[in-house]
């Protein structure tokens, strides 16, 4: 294993069957997707670096359970720097491309490192794959979102549906998703697009809904609700989330996109009532603040080309993966007490 920063790489055999490179691998879902890799179900022989900035929300904490493991290795860099990118690149076959800064709030007051990050640095990471992997050896997962295609009032989005995102975030996002795309029709890159709902699970940085829901009403603070709380999000376990990402991985078709859902679609309102109940707190607890700005209504994907085609299907039930969520945040406070300083920046607006 190899844990160091800069362009200080250690890499193991060449003959190793997968080489991933995983970016954004200390965050929450590039974090579970790596410890899911090397775990026990894991495939077998799989060899994975995390390329990482460590920003305010990338934890090493979250890459304990496999630093030590023989197929694992850590480089602190930045995917806009195009030396380091280089160098990994050509060392992997595989990308798997997390690392964003992900958060519709932060994008909203600053729209700077959305663009620099989520749009250059995927840019940066594509072009170093067409310069190492042109001869088709090559596969890169680009991991989207479903807030590109923007805001939907009935039904749900197929892939088919034209990007048309609202926020900073969404945009920087779908900015990306279309470049990566145009390296597989322009330069024929095996590049693979998922597009999710919003997940949830453990070790999630207590700055999104659920998670800073449940850690305010776990200290007995009050919870803001934007706006009168029926925007409608549709939510994924994070283990259903991953599930999907490794069949796109080994089994998706380059140039295609893949739309990840969860299935149970709720308005914050709701969300909010059952996270009162699990964590034994009442209405009282709810203050309605200020909208976000331009808040998107209601997502909605049809995932039905993911089901067919790779036989994905959400299987964790959203009764048990939240109370299983609430859990997990009651018994480790000493995990996000910590995080909490930098993760309410819009504490202003509450
Ligand atoms: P996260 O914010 O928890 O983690 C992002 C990770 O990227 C962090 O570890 C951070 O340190 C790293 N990073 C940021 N900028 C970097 C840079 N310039 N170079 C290298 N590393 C950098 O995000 P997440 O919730 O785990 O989301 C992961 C991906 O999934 C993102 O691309 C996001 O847009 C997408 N996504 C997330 C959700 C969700 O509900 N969380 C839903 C749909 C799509
Ligand atoms: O849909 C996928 C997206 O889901 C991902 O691409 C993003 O990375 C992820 O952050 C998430 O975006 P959302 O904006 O949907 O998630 P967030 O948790 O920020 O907000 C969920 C809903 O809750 C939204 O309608 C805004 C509302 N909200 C959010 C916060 C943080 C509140 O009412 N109060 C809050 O304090």
């Amino acid at each position: 294993m190899g844990w160091c920063s800069g362009t200080t790489v250690r890499c193991a055999s060449r003959h190793d069957r997968h080489r991933i490179l995983v970016t954004g691998g200390a965050g929450f879902i590039g974090s579970h997707y790596v410890r899911t890799l090397l775990g026990p179900h894991g495939p077998a022989g799989v060899q994975v670096i995390v390329l990482d900035k460590l920003t305010y929300v990338g934890d090493p904490a979250n890459l304990g359970p496999v630093r030590a493991h023989p197929g694992f290795s850590f480089v602190q860099g930045d995917i806009c720097d195009t030396a380091v990118v280089n160098l990994l690149v050509a060392e992997h076959d595989q990308i798997v491309h997390f690392a964003a800064e992900s958060h519709v709030d932060r994008s909203i007051m600053d729209a700077a490192e959305f663009v620099r990050t989520d749009v250059g640095g995927t840019q940066v990471l594509l072009d170093a794959a067409l310069r190492h992997h042109a001869d088709g050896r090559g596969v890169f997962v680009h991991i989207s979102t479903d807030e590109v295609y923007g805001s939907i009032a009935h039904g749900s989005w197929p892939e088919t549906h034209p990007v048309s995102p609202n926020s900073p975030y969404a945009a920087s996002k779908a900015s990306a998703d279309v470049i990566a795309l145009s390296y597989h029709r322009t330069h024929s890159l095996d590049v693979r697009v998922t597009r999710c709902s919003n997940n949830y699970g453990r070790q999630h940085f207590p700055e999104k809904l659920i998670l800073l829901l449940i850690t305010r009403l776990l200290q007995g603070r009050t919870v803001p609700l934007y706006g009168d709380g029926l925007n409608v999000r549709e939510w994924l376990h994070i283990d259903d989330h991953v599930q999907g990402i490794e069949l796109v991985r080994t089994k998706g078709r380059p140039g295609e996109v893949y739309n990840i859902g969860g299935g149970t679609e709720l308005t914050n309102k709701e969300l909010t009532a059952l996270l009162l109940e699990a964590c034994g707190a009442g209405w009282e607890s709810v203050e309605y603040v200020t909208d976000r700005k331009g808040h998107d209504r209601r997502y909605s994907v049809d995932y039905a080309k993911i089901t067919q085609e790779l036989g994905y299907r959400p299987r964790k039930d959203f009764a048990t993966g939240l109370a299983e969520t609430v859990s997990w945040y009651r018994e480790n406070r000493d995990w996000w007490e910590p995080l909490q300083q930098r993760a309410e920046p819009g504490a202003a607006q509450r």
